[in-house]
């Protein structure tokens, strides 16, 4: 059942490409530089007319959400919040009739998703759902939805679904951008041309598995990790820090790289890895100036970089190299590596990647 991969984890990071393959089939024309989604086609003007879009999820699904709303303000100009649905749920919102609830779940059951979009159903707002579980309780109650089909994902840690997540809210996207004539046409097709290769240039960052495995050997003693992040890699410093503690049980916190000299950087010294997604996109030199910070103080710097990177390398202890993409579409990249390296530590450390204690892979109650 597994594959021959020793854990489920494993497999469905190896999948990931081929999952974003299925996520994309019939929806990305690559000959018409276009993307289609039906539910898009179908609520057309539900979807345009809304004054603002709010984002319900949790955990992974709710990092997802946090880039989502970066593409849909980017292309589509509408105001997004993205909510804990937990929170969402009992704070008596604001929502009426021309707001549009996405809510993002894997599991399609988490009860606080669950419970946020029937509030807000109540109200009027009109729910679209990304869901992988077909059919499941939160697929049934949204008005419309896509699915981002990448198969069961067995592990308890999410992983191909996060990237399906992303595939799909960039769809989203994109779409309402063209139909409200927001985004360029020109800007539009480089997206639309670059989302159709990047499932190759996931399959490329699979070469780092034994370079990461190499390295997780120095890390199983660290007790504590800082991820770092700027602009549509924020979301992924913290998905990669909820990916470490949730398998290997060690504290990690991820952080907007500037946030650093808020409070963080009191936390540096020679003890603490940190890990920063420096590739060449939105902030790199401000990003650049924060790993010299970290070095002044002695931390060690292991700095996801774009391919060629010479300047981070002088200063990091370790680089891995993503392929070169767009600034939207590098999370779908510069988390691929994050994925390996919380599963090798956990492995390094002896533990049970596929069911960490105190987790369940669907969280039924409150
Ligand atoms: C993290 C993880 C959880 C889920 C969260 C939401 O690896 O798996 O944080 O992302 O419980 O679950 P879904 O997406 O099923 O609603």
């Amino acid at each position: 059942e597994k594959g021959g991969y020793p854990h489920f984890m494993l497999k469905e990071i190896y999948e990931q490409a081929q999952a974003m393959k299925d996520c994309m089939r019939g929806r990305l024309l690559e000959q018409e530089k276009r993307v289609v989604l039906s539910a898009v086609t179908h609520h057309r003007e539900r979807l345009l007319n809304a004054k603002r879009v709010i984002i319900v999820s949790c955990g992974t699904s709710w990092h997802a959400g946090l880039i989502g709303k970066q593409m849909i303000e980017t292309f589509a100009k509408v105001p997004v919040e993205v909510e804990y649905a937990s929170e969402f749920r009992y704070r008596n919102p604001v929502i009426d009739a021309r707001d549009v609830v996405i809510a993002i779940s894997q599991s399609g059951e988490t009860a606080d998703t669950l419970a946020a979009i029937s509030l807000a159903k109540e109200r009027g707002a009109f729910i679209f759902g990304i869901v992988n579980a077909v059919g499941s309780s939160i697929a049934r109650i949204t008005d419309t939805g896509t699915y981002i089909h990448v198969g069961p994902e067995i592990g308890v840690a999410s992983t191909k679904a996060f990237t399906g997540q992303l595939t799909v809210l960039t769809m989203l996207a994109l779409s309402l951008g063209k139909e409200k004539q927001t985004v360029s046409t020109t800007e539009y097709e480089e997206i639309v041309a670059e989302l159709a290769v990047i499932p190759d240039k996931m399959e490329r960052m699979l070469v780092f598995d034994k370079q990461i495995a190499e390295l997780a050997k120095c890390y199983t003693y660290a007790r504590n990790f800082i991820y770092l992040g700027r602009g549509y890699n924020f979301p992924v410093a913290l998905e990669g820090a909820l990916k470490l503690k949730e398998i290997s049980y060690i504290h990690a916190e991820g952080y907007p790289a500037a946030e650093m000299k808020h409070g963080p950087i009191a936390l540096v010294d020679a003890e603490m890895p940190v890990v920063v997604i420096a590739t060449h996109h939105q902030l790199y030199e401000k990003t650049l100036s924060n790993i010299q910070e970290v070095k002044a103080r002695k931390g060690r710097i292991l700095a996801i970089v774009t391919e060629g990177d010479e300047v981070v390398k002088k200063l990091a202890d370790n680089v891995i190299e993503v392929p070169a993409t767009l600034a939207c579409l590098s999370p779908l990249l510069t988390v691929i590596p994050l994925q390996l390296l919380a599963y090798h530590v956990a492995v390094m450390k002896g533990l049970d990647v596929d069911q960490p204690r105190n987790l369940a892979k669907s969280v039924t109650v409150e």
